[in-house]
């Protein structure tokens, strides 16, 4: 099946905030995380069934630093600080994935920043089956 697109503007942001002002983001917007650990956000999602998913973070880090985020599934840590690194301008959007279980019915998605830096950008995660 296509994978399917859940915005960040969309979701359940935790100190960050919807803005719009570098190009090439898909939808109405972007999140813009709060520049300190803990800022994040929380997709929640249906699966149709259980099983493997690839998860697609679209993001953009106009600085040459990782930005790294831990990435939790239902509650659970599936990549600890995550790397998102720096794609050389804000208005450069690049994709990175992480293969995690998602069980049948609703599930969450949360991405954490884990240095004072915050998260990147984030424009969308896709989930792909
Ligand atoms: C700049 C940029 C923001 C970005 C921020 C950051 O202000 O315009 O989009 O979020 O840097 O460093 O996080």
């Amino acid at each position: 099946p296509a994978a399917t697109r859940h915005e960040a503007e969309n979701a359940a942001i935790t100190l960050g905030v919807v803005e719009s002002n570098h190009a090439g983001h898909s939808g109405t917007g972007f999140v813009n995380f709060d520049n300190v650990a803990g800022s994040g956000i929380e997709f929640t999602l249906t699966a149709a069934s259980a099983g493997t998913a690839t998860l697609a973070f679209r993001f953009a880090n106009g600085t040459t630093a990782n930005r790294p985020m831990d990435v939790a599934v239902n509650g659970s840590v599936v990549a600890a600080g995550k790397a998102f690194n720096g794609t050389g301008a804000w208005t450069t959007w690049q994709t990175t994935t992480v293969s995690a279980r998602l069980e049948a019915g609703t599930n969450t998605v949360r991405l954490t920043a884990t240095t004072a830096n915050g998260g990147p950008n984030l424009d969308y995660l896709e989930v792909g089956a």
